[in-house]
């Protein structure tokens, strides 16, 4: 039997407050769940939206430390600026909150204290690198050496960042402490762990047989758990930023980050509702829907439920929607990487454009798979469907009623074929929107209420109002009437998608109701009534503006590569007389050409102050060949001839000097010499 409940509880994922949010946080998590409150508020749903920013954990400390400033001004600056772009964006929280607040902090402390007291924790003690010279232990992020895997430096004690294998301090080569950079020594210590395998018995069934209705990249990671086996995890950690371990003893210690941060959920509901938080977190006939991204599956299906459960006065999630990741022009994001499209910037840029990125990225969400996000298609779904699609039919047809009527909705008369095919068209479209939006698949539900400005337009083209004006006056008055009737429809099924528009295409309509209950009717606006001044509802994207935003990743991640490079370990010492074996010149370009059906390969022809001579070289990616022609390049004259496929034979070797992000650029003499030149 369907389980009744009499209020929805929705949370968003806490953004840590280390850096700002980018538009991968808003497709996995906080779009979707701000389209799902907004319609629930519009059903008329008791619901409440919580989110705020998780303002401990190690990342925190590590900007402190290299910004020389204090993990408490870190995040304070943080959570300012995701609150206010977040506000900006119509992201519609009930509270945003912080986990540095005092009420967390008591909160926090006194699930801990309640779940020690049970006994529901096992203490253990393991040995953990310390810095002596630091005089602390050190979370893994703060460890690094060299990776056992891809033999790449700088690995961290939890991953490599070069070949993206997840490790654990004790596997990196030659460990060093970031702290100090001396060499850690392993030391015991005592944390406090939550016995997962204990509660495996009971959240495996509750998943996989009481929650199939949970999406299949849930179901997929939560099984894949359990068949591993549940172990136990640590909920504490030796570090001096975060919630202190409550217990005697433990000094030192503060609470992990993921066992405060859902608990944040709590005390910013509490924060919102003193009164009757209890009812929002306790009561059975309250639904907890839990909005994530893939990468917080985990602590959100079984560990925070085992936390709940293990306390014993809370409800358990109703259901957890985690959508994948969204890539930018097809690379993954990454901060360390500087490829990423920050809210705070997108919305000082792109000034009055929220509700674009809000389709754009509804449109690409990641629900059943990895998406992408380019700039191109944001022009393109701005131009060839918001515009194109939507504000063109909103336009004409308000446009039309003022041209005709003076503004004043005509009454409508008696329908024919056409009407009539049209209203069955779009009947439905509350019917169809609601079960897609309760079954969470968003992309799928905004792509019906663009339906309904296609239906529209193709209302309006084959009605053509503006030819039958001519001959019959009157049929053009039912055409204008059931024209603005969609507009009116239209405005209410984009609603929780792209607020921004709706209200503004309700001050054009000069309405203030229309309610979601209404969605699909016909008579939304009475004959008689005044319209406002039409006005474009979205304006065109020029291409300057989204090459631009190209550019400016570009040469983001070029910068950050540059800062971040570490030259290779200098080679090993060679003699002499091997140095002047090698006969190195410089040649003037005379022609460059791609070699066909060979992407990587450019022809040159050199003037080498001899008889000149033909070189292949591979970087035809960094270069378009006509721009180097009349150039000077240094090259090897004395290697022997190289056969390429087809025939063509190269006779030395163009050098080149590969930048950091792996761009190849052709060395060149500092001022013009003779052709053949010795480089010495
Ligand atoms: O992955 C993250 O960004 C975490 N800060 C999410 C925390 S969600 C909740 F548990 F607070
Ligand atoms: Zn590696």
């Amino acid at each position: 039997m369907e389980k009744k409940f009499n209020r929805t509880l929705v949370t968003a994922a806490l953004p840590y407050a280390n850096g700002g949010v980018h538009i991968g946080h808003l497709a996995g998590v906080y779009v979707p769940a701000d389209i799902y409150v907004r319609y629930l508020r519009l059903k008329g749903e008791d619901v409440l939206y919580i989110c705020g920013s998780d303002e401990h954990g190690v990342p925190v400390t590590i900007r402190a430390r290299k910004e020389g400033c204090t993990p408490q001004e870190v995040v304070d600056r943080y959570n300012r600026i995701i609150k206010d772009s977040f506000e900006e964006f119509g992201i519609s929280f009930d509270v945003f909150g912080r986990t540095t607040s005092e009420t967390h902090r008591k909160t926090a402390s006194d699930f801990f204290r309640k779940l020690y007291d049970k006994g529901e924790f096992v203490e253990q003690e393991s040995e953990q690198y310390y810095d002596e010279e630091a005089k602390t232990f050190l979370a893994d992020r703060y460890i690094t050496g060299e990776c056992p895997h891809c033999h790449a430096e700088g690995a961290y004690g939890d991953q490599c960042e070069k070949c993206g294998t997840a490790l654990s301090p004790e596997e990196l080569i030659n460990p060093k402490s970031t702290v100090s950079g001396s060499v850690p020594v392993m030391k015991k210590t005592k944390h406090w762990y939550l016995p997962l395998d204990k509660h495996q018995q009971w959240l495996e069934p509750w998943i996989t047989k009481d929650h199939t209705e949970w999406r299949s990249n849930v179901m997929g990671q939560c099984k894949s758990w359990f068949d591993m086996g549940l172990k136990p995890r640590a909920v504490s950690r030796d570090l001096d930023w975060g919630i202190p371990v409550p217990v005697e003893g433990a000094e030192g210690k503060v609470l992990y980050v993921w066992f405060d941060a859902p608990i944040g959920y709590i005390s910013n509901t509490k924060d919102l509702r003193p009164d009757d938080w209890e009812l929002w977190w306790k009561s059975p006939d309250t639904r907890l829907v839990h909005f994530i991204g893939k990468d917080n599956i985990v602590f959100h299906c079984i560990v925070f439920p085992a936390m709940l459960k293990a306390e014993g006065s809370y409800i358990l999630p109703d259901n957890v929607p985690a959508n994948e990741f969204l890539n930018l022009e097809d690379d993954k994001i990454s901060t360390s990487r500087c490829w990423a499209v920050w809210l705070h910037e997108y919305l000082k840029e792109l000034p009055g454009k929220q509700d674009v990125l809000r389709y754009v990225l509804t449109a690409n969400a990641p629900e059943t798979k990895d998406n992408n996000f380019t700039w191109k298609d944001f022009q393109a779904r701005n131009n060839n469907e918001l515009v194109a699609v939507y504000g063109n039919f909103v336009n004409r047809a308000l446009q039309l009623t003022k041209k005709y009527y003076d503004g004043i909705v005509p009454a409508c008369g008696e329908l024919n074929d056409t009407d009539r095919a049209t209203i069955d068209e779009f009947k439905n479209v509350k019917a169809d929107v609601e079960r897609l939006l309760d079954g969470f698949r968003f992309r799928d539900a905004q792509k019906e209420a663009m339906n309904l400005a296609r239906i529209g337009n193709k209302y309006l083209a084959d009605a053509e109002p503006w030819k039958v004006i001519k001959t019959d006056p009157e049929r053009v008055k039912t055409i204008i009437n059931l024209s603005l009737q969609l507009v009116a429809n239209l405005a209410i099924a984009f609603e929780p998608f792209l607020p921004f528009s709706s209200e503004r295409l309700k001050g054009m309509l000069a309405v203030d109701g229309l309610s979601w209950a209404s969605l699909g009717a016909t008579d939304l606006l009475p004959a008689g009534h005044k319209i406002g001044e039409p006005a474009l509802l979205f304006e065109k994207i020029e291409d300057s503006v989204v090459e631009a935003q190209v550019a400016k990743l570009q040469q983001c991640k070029k910068e950050m590569a540059e800062a971040a490079y570490k030259a290779e370990p200098v080679k090993a010492d060679i003699a002499f007389s091997d140095f002047e074996k090698l006969d190195i010149r410089v040649g003037t370009v005379l022609s460059c050409e791609r070699v066909p059906k060979m992407k990587k390969l450019l022809k040159f022809e050199i003037a080498d102050g001899l008889e000149n001579r033909t070189i292949v070289s591979g970087i035809a990616m960094h270069y378009e060949p006509e721009t180097l022609v009349g150039k000077q390049v240094c090259f090897i004259a004395n290697l022997p001839p190289r056969e390429f496929k087809g025939g063509l034979v190269s006779q030395g070797m163009i050098l080149s000097a590969v930048n950091c992000d792996g761009t190849l650029s052709v060395i060149t003499p500092e001022r013009k010499v003779a052709a053949g030149s010795s480089v010495c």
